[in-house]
Parts: C-alpha cells; sequence; structure tokens
C-alpha cells in the first residue's frame, strides 16, 4: 500500500510537480491523493488538476483566524485520509497545534543549508553572507519556523555575480531531486522523527 500524501501549496508549484512526477511510478512508496492551496487559481492547482490529482482551494481570508484556516485544512487531509503532508511553497505559518498533530509526518522545503538563512528573501540572505555554497533542505515541520529535523540537505554552489534570482533558479533544480528522494525515505520507513531528531535507519 502507497503511504497517502497531500501536498500543499501557494503558487506555481514546480516542487509539487516533481512529487507528483515521482509519484507517477506505481513503485514510488507514497501517492499523491490531494493538492491544496490557499490561494485561488493558481498554476499549481492547474498542474494537478490536469495531472488527475483531486484539488482543493482553502483560501486563508476567508477564515477569522490562523486556527480555523488549519483547522480547514486539517478536516481536508482527514476526509481524504493523508498520511504524510508535503509543503510545497506553502505561504503560510502553521500554528503549533497543527504542527504537533502532524508531527512526524509534515515536510518541508527550504531553499538553503538550514540553519542557515531562515525565513524570507534567504537567497538575498545568502548573497549578502557571501557564502561560496548554498543549496536547499527538506525538514520535519515542528512549531519554529524552518527548524526541524533535516531528513536531507543538497549543496549548491554560489556562482560569481549571482543574482537571487539566478541563485534561487540553480537551488530550484537540486530541490526537485531532494524532494522526491526525502518523501521516498519517509513514506519507507527510513526515517522517523524521533525524540526531536531524525532517526534514519540502517539500509
Ligand atoms: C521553493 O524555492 C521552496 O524551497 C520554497 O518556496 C519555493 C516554492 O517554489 N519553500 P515552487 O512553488 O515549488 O515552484
Amino acid at each position: 500500500m502507497r503511504v497517502r500524501t497531500a501536498i500543499l501549496i501557494s503558487g506555481r508549484g514546480s516542487n509539487m510537480r516533481s512529487l507528483i512526477a515521482a509519484a507517477s511510478d506505481p513503485a514510488f512508496p507514497a501517492e499523491i491523493v490531494l493538492v491544496a492551496s490557499n490561494v485561488e487559481g493558481v498554476e499549481g492547482l492547474k498542474h494537478a488538476a490536469a495531472a488527475g490529482i483531486v484539488t482543493k482551494t482553502i483560501p486563508h481570508k476567508s477564515f477569522p483566524s490562523r486556527e480555523a484556516f488549519d483547522a480547514a485544512i486539517d478536516a481536508a487531509l482527514s476526509e481524504a485520509d493523508v498520511k504524510i503532508v508535503c509543503l510545497a511553497g506553502f505561504m503560510r505559518i502553521l500554528s503549533d497545534w497543527f504542527a504537533r498533530k502532524w508531527e512526524g509526518r509534515l515536510l518541508n522545503i527550504h531553499p538553503s543549508l538550514l540553519p542557515s538563512f531562515k525565513g524570507v528573501h534567504v537567497h538575498e540572505q545568502a548573497l549578502q553572507a557571501g557564502v561560496r555554497i548554498s543549496g536547499c533542505t527538506v525538514h520535519f515541520v515542528v512549531p519554529e519556523l524552518d527548524a526541524g529535523p533535516i531528513i536531507a540537505q543538497a549543496a549548491v554552489p554560489v556562482e560569481h555575480g549571482d543574482t537571487p534570482e539566478a541563485l534561487a533558479a540553480r537551488i530550484l533544480q537540486a530541490e526537485h531531486k531532494l524532494y522526491p528522494a526525502a518523501l521516498k525515505m519517509l513514506a519507507e520507513g527510513k526515517v522517523a522523527l524521533d525524540g526531536g531528531r531524525a532517526r534514519f535507519s540502517p539500509t
């Protein structure tokens, strides 16, 4: 049985596409059963629908509080019998209770080598710091932003004269390989969240 997985997006959904493409192989251990967005009509939703995946728009603006919005997301996930949730360019901070409820089953991808350069304007931060290597990280989500236990990382060189856009595009290529690999590990039980750390099973 493949693990029922949802992807939460807010925009173009290129990481979502890489996850959908990986899961289109029946041998991949996770199946994408739902794509939900907090923003209506985004490119990612169109692609998911065209790929035959159930899509849902849950506009955060229609809810009186963060908790009420998160409860609606949680209800959609439960209704679809989802076991793993991948955040992929999902631009809302989730409430503590949501992160705790999905602890160990909620992943995010961030376009830096965490714990460096958390939050927004990540590539600007990297260029400002003058690092020669940046990259991307897939981590378990915990209530603190961009602070969860790390599952996988890929390093990407910073080139001389890089703009934030050029660096972002180079890192995005690495993200598209890293996220499916990390989801595969979780769905196969090769990594788990254990006592606040990522525990890896011997292969
Ligand atoms: C990616 O760079 C991801 O790491 C970050 O937001 C961006 C989303 O891009 N969290 P996309 O929507 O997956 O194309």
